[in-house]
């Protein structure tokens, strides 16, 4: 750490103040003409405050400011720690506590699988009747809601069924085994550069969590009971609007991993078919599970004032081959058709550097265009380190088939052509900043690639990707990350307003609905300016 930078900073914080107030007085006009070109080019320098929001401005900037100074002191500050490691410090911060009463707008991009923390799926989902459990020769637990014990069809993956009631009944202490669930259900452990040596053993604990919790959540009652937890979550951290990547019948994300030999036998074959289930074993689906979440989120904003709803984004594992992936783009198109509303488009989910290029897919994401069928692509693109490889040129695959959005982009600042053209079309990336971290792409936030794209004015959302997996809750401490970590110093109250008015903005809203979503977020941006404005009471 360089002794001679530091003094440096707190100056650097005052010129930045005074450029604010387009002081010319100093004489260094040169100087604070760039530093008012940056202020400009950054995402949301454009905006004009309002005289509440300028206050509420000022309030916010001396926490942040406070904060910065506190951390200049130490040398350290959470978005250059490991998430685990800085969640309860982030936790304490007075900025976060505010990001948490900020009405964020909508979380773009959100997995079906991880939006619930997994405290409510031990607390809730395994101590339901009727659920089974085993563990497979290498720990990992299964779930099966049954009436009676579920057939064993491979002993050597899933050597007995046991009633978990029963189970729990017969154990020493049943605290340190719920304990050892929340333990298979997360990523969260206390030394995590210990833990996950690479991104290798890191994607396939995470993997395998999917896995573990696949026979819980897609058992009908608790699935239902998921998607209302899952909007609570989100609401309660004043997320106003969902658009969550599914593969509708979540089980079947596990056929993508049975393909990948690495994990091979850690599923029990019976689950190969499993979908959204029922206790005699019925299952259903992709319809009714598009049915089921419209009815879901219809009565959750009945009870929830401002609510908007949320959207599907039908996806794939990345790891099927093309065949597979045809038969996707087939029912993405017929999901599409019959529920145009809900379902907004296709995406393909999976490890980007061990699954297939969307280059390698292109034919087969070419069909709907060549039907006529719009379709629309939200693809997962660049979320890698390794530059110059098929991942990496995924960014310039989606923006050539059109994709709406890009998912991460994390690649993206690597590509100077792809990032101009994409920009001229305004694609936003979806940036989720502790996925980033915790999958072992970047160590310290403030490093992340964003930053360049924030500084530059590259439109963007804020989203959380898999939060319960890394241990977060809705947005905020993502937004956090972003607000403190990849925006630096400068990032102020214009830069939390643009990042959630693109939330509404670059959503598949329709445009009816974008305006209503619109008024519904800047009435409620009143009110938390105003209340932040007042200061604490
Ligand atoms: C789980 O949550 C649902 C919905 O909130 C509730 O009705 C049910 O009683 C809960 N079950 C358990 C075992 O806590
Ligand atoms: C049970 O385990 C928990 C968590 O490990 C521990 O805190 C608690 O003291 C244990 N209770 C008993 C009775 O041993
Ligand atoms: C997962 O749960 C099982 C069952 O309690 C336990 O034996 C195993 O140690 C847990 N795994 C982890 C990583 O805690
Ligand atoms: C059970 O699974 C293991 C591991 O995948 C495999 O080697 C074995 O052949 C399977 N046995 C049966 C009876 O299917
Ligand atoms: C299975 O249970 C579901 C839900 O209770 C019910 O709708 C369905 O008719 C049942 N199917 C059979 C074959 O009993
Ligand atoms: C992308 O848009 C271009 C120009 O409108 C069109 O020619 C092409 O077919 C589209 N590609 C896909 C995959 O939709
Ligand atoms: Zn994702």
């Amino acid at each position: 750490m360089s002794v001679s930078g530091r003094p440096a900073l707190p100056a650097l914080l005052l010129a930045v103040a005074l450029s604010s107030f387009c002081s010319a007085t100093s004489g260094d006009e040169a100087r604070n003409r760039l530093l008012m070109r940056e202020k400009m080019m950054r995402l949301g320098g454009q905006l004009v405050l309002k005289p509440e929001e300028e206050l509420a401005n000022q309030r916010l900037g001396a926490l942040k400011e406070a904060e910065m100074q506190e951390a200049l002191r130490t040398g350290s500050i959470p978005p250059s720690m490991h998430f685990f490691q800085a969640k309860s410090l982030i936790e304490k911060s007075a900025v976060f506590n505010i990001l948490k009463k900020m009405p964020k707008g909508a979380a773009l991009h959100v997995h079906d699988f991880s939006i619930v923390s997994v405290d409510w799926l031990v607390r809730n989902a395994t101590y339901r009747p009727h659920c089974y459990f085993c563990l497979t020769p290498r720990g990992t637990p299964q779930f099966r809601f049954a009436r009676s014990t579920p057939p064993t069809l491979n002993t050597t993956e899933c050597p007995e069924w046991v009633l978990l009631e029963k189970f729990r009944k017969g154990l020493p202490n049943i605290t340190e085994f719920d304990h050892s669930l929340l333990r298979n259900f997360t990523l969260m452990t206390e030394n995590p550069q210990a833990t996950y040596a690479n991104q290798d053993v890191v994607w396939a604990k995470f993997e395998t969590i999917f896995v573990a919790i696949g026979g819980l959540v897609s058992y009908a009652p608790v699935f239902r009971d998921y998607i209302s937890q899952g909007l609570e979550e989100f609401y309660q951290d004043n997320v106003l609007y969902l658009e969550l990547r599914t593969m509708l019948y979540p089980v079947s994300t596990l056929l993508g991993i049975l393909d990948d030999p690495l994990f091979l036998g850690y599923v029990h074959t019976s689950l190969r078919s499993a979908q959204v289930y029922e206790l005699n074993g019925s299952v259903y689906s992709p319809e009714w599970s598009v049915r089921l979440y419209e009815e879901v989120a219809r009565n959750f904003a009945k009870e929830h004032p401002g609510f908007l709803g949320i959207k599907l984004i039908y996806s794939d594992h990345r790891s099927k081959d093309a065949s597979a992936v045809t038969k996707s783009i087939q029912t993405a198109m017929e999901l599409r058709a019959k529920f145009p509303g809900m379902v907004a488009g296709f995406d393909l989910v999976g490890r980007e550097d061990t699954g297939h290029s969307l280059y390698e897919y292109k034919e087969v994401l070419m069909i709907p265009a060549s039907r006529g069928f719009e379709l629309p692509y939200f693809f997962h693109a660049g979320e890698t380190d390794w530059q110059g490889t098929s991942a990496d040129r995924n960014v310039l695959d989606a923006l050539i088939l059109n994709s709406t959005r890009i998912g991460h982009g994390f690649a993206l600042s690597k590509h100077p052509a792809v990032w101009a053209e994409a920009r001229k079309k305004d694609i936003p990336i979806e940036v989720c900043p502790i996925s980033n971290q915790v999958l072992k792409l970047v160590s310290d936030l403030r490093n992340h690639p964003a930053a360049v794209l924030m500084a530059a004015g590259y439109p963007m959302v804020i989203s959380s990707d898999d939060p319960a997996t890394f241990g977060a809750k809705g947005l905020s401490y993502d937004f956090y990350e972003a607000f403190m970590g990849i925006g630096g110093m400068t990032a102020d109250l214009r830069t939390l307003k643009q990042l959630a008015m693109n939330s509404i903005r670059y959503s598949a809203l329709s445009e009816p609905e974008k305006q209503f979503a619109m008024a519904t977020w800047a009435e409620r941006w009143q009110k938390f300016v105003a209340q932040l404005a007042r200061g604490p009471k």
